[in-house]
C-alpha cells in the first residue's frame, strides 16, 4: 500500500521504518531531508506539512491510499481534513480533535465541562490587570502556559523557571505582548509536584489500546537540570510500567484517557490516531499535564519498534474505526533512547558541525539509530540547530538496554555535540523513585 507520511524528525523516521518493514511504500513529506526517511521512501517531497495544499496534492498525484502525520503543527492546521476530502484515509486526528493539543484552554475546559478525572485548577487570561489581581489573592505555585503551540518551550513553572510572583507577572506580560503560542492568551494552573510519565494509546475514536509507559527527560542537562527542551531521551520497561509506579496507576491513567476520548466524541470531535497523555503522578494520584495529538518524540522510539502487530494493518484499522478487530501486542523489552543534540541546543545552538556516525556498528550493538534534523552533504552528516539523532537500546532488562544505548553512542563522534548519559542509569532511576517516595510522604 502507498502511504503518505508527514514530518522529518526521529519520530517520523521511526514511523516510516515501522510502516516500510510492514510492507508500505512510503511517500514522505518533510521540511528537512532526513537521511533515514529518504532512504526508505519511494519518493519524498521537501515540504514541512504546513503547506497543506502542496502536500495533499502531491500525495493525491502519487496515488497514496493512507496517511500518517507525525507533528502537531499540520494536524492543527487541518491536514487530515484536507486529505480525507480527497478520499485519503488517515491514521491521525482531524483539526477538531487535534484541538486537545493545539489549545491548552480548550483541553482544560473540556476536562472541566465533562468533569473528567486527572484535571487541575486553572484559569485563562487575556490581560495583565486580571492576572495581577488574581495573583494578589493566590497563595500557591503556578504554571504559566501560552494557550497555543510552543514546541514544548513556552511553559514556565514557578519554583522551577520562575522564582516569585514578579517573575510570573513579567513572563505573563511577555506571553501576552509577544503572543507566544500565537495568541495573546494564557492559562495559569496549579503547579503539580511528582514524577512525569507518558501513556500513549492507539484509538479509533471508540476503542483504545494502551501502550507501555515511557518517561521522557525534558531538561537539557544531566540530573534534570537546565532549560526545558523538546526531550533529551526516554526509557521504558519490559513490563510496560515504570520503576516508580504500579499497575493501579497504569489502570487509572488508561481510565483518564478513556473518559477523555468519550468526552471528545460527545463534544462532536471523535479522535483517531495516537493520543498521548502527559501525566504527573502526584500525592493525589495521576493528573494530566497535557495531551498531545500524535506520537511523542522521543516516546515513539521507545515503543513503536517493539510493536509486534503489523503497523500498516493497525493504521488501516484506526483509519476505518475498527481497532477492536486487531490483536495488538508489543515485545516485552525495555528501551533507552538518548538524543544527540548540538551544543547549546534550545538556548544558543552551535550547529553545522560534522558528525561521524557508524550505522553498521550501532546495529551490530543491537541498537537502533533514528535520524532527526541533520544536513547530509557529500555523504557526510552535519548537525543543524535542532536535535540531530536518537540512539536506542532495547533489551529485556532496563540496565542492559541502557548499556546497549551507551555502546551505540560510542559510534557517534563529533565536535560540538552533547547528550545526556544519565538517562536510564540506575542512579537516575533511583533519584526518581526517591522523589516519588518523598512526594508520597514516605521519606526514604
Ligand atoms: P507542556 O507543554 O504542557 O507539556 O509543559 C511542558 C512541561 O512543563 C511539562 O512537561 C512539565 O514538566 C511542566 N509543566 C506543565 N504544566 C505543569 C504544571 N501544572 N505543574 C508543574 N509542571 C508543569
Ligand atoms: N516528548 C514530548 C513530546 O513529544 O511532546
Amino acid at each position: 500500500m502507498k502511504v503518505l507520511t508527514v514530518g522529518g524528525g526521529a519520530r517520523e523516521h521511526t514511523i516510516v521504518k515501522a510502516l516500510s518493514e510492514d510492507g508500505a511504500e512510503i511517500y514522505a513529506a518533510m521540511g528537512n531531508k532526513n537521511p533515514g526517511i529518504s532512504r526508505l521512501s519511494e519518493e519524498y517531497l521537501l515540504e514541512s506539512g504546513s503547506e497543506i495544499e502542496k502536500v495533499v496534492d502531491w500525495g493525491e498525484e502519487k496515488g497514496v491510499e493512507m496517511a500518517v502525520v507525525g507533528p502537531e503543527a499540520p494536524l492543527g492546521q487541518g491536514i487530515v481534513d484536507a486529505l480525507e476530502e480527497k478520499g485519503i484515509r488517515c491514521a491521525s486526528p482531524n483539526q477538531a480533535a487535534a484541538k486537545i493539543e493545539t489549545s491548552k484552554e480548550f483541553m482544560r475546559d473540556l476536562q472541566s465541562r465533562y468533569d473528567l478525572p486527572g484535571r487541575v485548577e486553572y484559569r485563562t487570561f487575556d490581560n495583565i490587570e486580571d492576572i495581577e489581581d488574581f495573583l494578589s489573592h493566590y497563595e500557591g505555585e503556578l504554571a504559566v502556559k501560552p494557550v497555543g503551540l510552543t514546541g514544548g518551550k513556552g511553559v514556565k513553572v514557578m519554583g522551577e523557571h520562575l522564582d516569585n510572583k514578579k517573575e510570573v507577572i513579567d513572563y505573563c506580560e511577555k506571553v501576552l505582548e509577544e503572543e507566544i503560542g500565537g495568541k495573546p492568551r494564557l492559562v495559569l494552573e496549579e503547579r503539580l509536584k511528582g514524577e512525569e510519565y507518558t501513556l500513549q494509546v492507539f484509538t479509533d475514536g471508540e476503542n483504545l489500546i494502551p501502550m507501555p509507559l515511557v518517561q521522557d527527560h525534558k531538561r537539557l542537562f544531566e540530573g534534570d537540570e537546565g532549560p526545558n527542551t523538546g526531550g533529551m531521551g526516554s526509557y521504558s520497561q519490559a513490563d510496560g510500567l515504570l520503576p516508580f509506579l504500579d499497575q493501579s496507576v497504569y489502570d487509572q491513567s488508561v481510565e483518564i484517557i478513556r473518559k477523555t476520548l468519550e468526552a471528545l466524541k460527545d463534544d462532536g470531535r471523535p479522535y483517531k490516531g495516537v493520543l498521548y497523555g502527559q501525566f504527573m503522578l502526584t500525592a493525589e494520584g495521576p493528573k494530566i499535564v497535557e495531551f498531545n495529538c500524535r506520537w511523542g518524540d522521543p516516546e515513539a522510539m521507545n515503543v513503536l519498534p517493539l510493536l509486534k502487530t503489523n503497523y500498516v494493518d493497525l493504521c488501516e484499522k484506526i483509519a476505518e474505526g475498527n481497532i477492536s478487530d486487531i490483536d495488538v501486542t508489543f515485545e516485552n523489552k525495555s528501551s533507552v533512547c538518548k538524543y544527540v543534540v548540538p551544543e547549546g541546543y534550545g538556548v544558543d545552538p552551535d550547529g553545522g558541525h560534522k558528525v561521524d556516525v557508524d550505522e553498521r556498528s550501532i546495529e551490530d550493538e543491537g541498537a537502533q539509530l533514528y535520524f532527526a534534523s541533520v544536513d547530509e552533504k557529500d555523504g557526510e552528516i552535519y548537525t543543524t540547530t535542532s536535535r540531530a539523532m536518537a540512539v536506542v537500546g532495547y533489551s529485556e532488562e532496563l540496565e542492559d538496554a541502557e548499556a546497549t544505548s551507551e555502546r551505540a553512542l560510542d559510534h557517534v563522534k563529533g565536535d560540538k555535540i552533547q547528550m545526556r548519559h544519565d538517562i536510564g542509569k540506575p542512579e537516575s532511576i533511583k533519584r526518581k523513585m526517591d522523589n516519588m517516595k518523598k512526594i508520597r510522604g514516605e521519606n526514604s
